[in-house]
């Protein structure tokens, strides 16, 4: 029997509601909207895609957004300096820099530069020693994605076999992080599971995520997890977002729907619900 689709696209309509809900109570009690701006340097033709996906969620859900598009030359200084007035700007509670950036900027600088309270990424370095104490101020959008993904889908981690393929700092190490931690009340069913991390140097990479009762593939490489690397039944998560010939992929091999009992689609799995995380986010930076 074919898995069970993990739909994505549908939960994160329902989430996005939930959110839009709350702007609409905060409209309607007279308080200025939640407010997101993005900064977009360069022309990469995926950054564009995902922050005018972005900007529509925002606008969609009643926030105001703003996106800055600076050019590919710009330097370091003048990137800092916007971030700087969006940090000062009272209008904006979430200020997102879209990675990656060009060359010639110091990614960890800006990055550092971002007001935590304002870093809706969760990618500043308190954020993240806040995440990793059990202290979260944010949780980052797709590892978050993927745990609401599991969790209202009914699948549970606590006490079970996780292995998360990919260490990256925007998905694999997070996320890692939350599925071993104590639930928390933002986090209800995220943790308590048994994680192992794998990646490019792991040994025998099939017979680590056979192990898995919940795999999540965030290695970047498309269809790198193949049907024999996964027990039958197990719930796979697919985080990938290749570009092969001009069309999204995800690191799942589509076969692997023939073994796993739930899978997440790429198009329509985990990427709408990391925007829908974004708005969660933005939301409780605006208070
Ligand atoms: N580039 C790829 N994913 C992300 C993300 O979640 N946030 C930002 N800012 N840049 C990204």
């Amino acid at each position: 029997m074919p898995a069970t689709r993990l739909d994505g696209k549908a939960l994160a309509a329902t989430m996005r509601a939930e959110v839009a809900a709350a702007a609409a109570a905060r409209a309607a009690a007279g308080r200025r909207p939640p407010g997101l701006a993005a900064v977009i340097v360069g022309d990469n033709p995926a950054s564009q895609v995902y922050v005018r996906n972005k900007h529509r969620a925002c606008q969609d859900a009643g926030f105001a957004s703003w996106v800055h598009t600076l050019p590919a030359a710009t330097t370091q200084a003048e990137l800092l300096a916007l971030v700087a007035r969006l940090n000062a700007d009272p209008a904006v509670h979430g200020v997102l820099v879209q990675l990656p950036l060009p060359r010639q900027i110091d990614e960890g600088a800006v990055l550092r530069a971002v007001a935590p309270a304002k870093d809706v990424d969760c990618f500043h370095p308190e954020n993240v020693g806040l995440l990793a104490t059990g202290h979260p101020r944010y949780y980052p959008c797709t590892p978050h994605g993927v745990v609401q993904l599991l969790h209202r889908n009914g699948i549970a981690t606590a006490g079970r076999e996780v292995v998360v393929v990919g260490r990256s700092n925007i998905v694999g190490k997070p996320l890692a992080l939350m599925l071993a931690q104590k639930p928390t009340a933002a986090n209800p069913a995220g943790g308590d599971a048994t994680v192992t991390v794998a990646h490019t140097r792991t040994r025998d990479l099939a017979a680590v995520c056979r192990r898995a009762e919940v795999l999540v593939a965030a290695a970047g490489v498309p269809g790198v997890v193949t049907p024999d690397m996964v027990a039958p039944g197990a719930a796979v998560v697919d985080v990938g977002t290749n570009s092969v010939g001009g069309k999204l992929v995800g690191d799942v091999h589509p076969a692997v729907a023939d073994v796993a009992g739930f899978l997440s689609p790429v198009p329509g799995g985990v990427g709408p619900m990391t925007i829908t995380m974004l708005l969660v986010n933005t939301l409780a930076a605006a208070g």
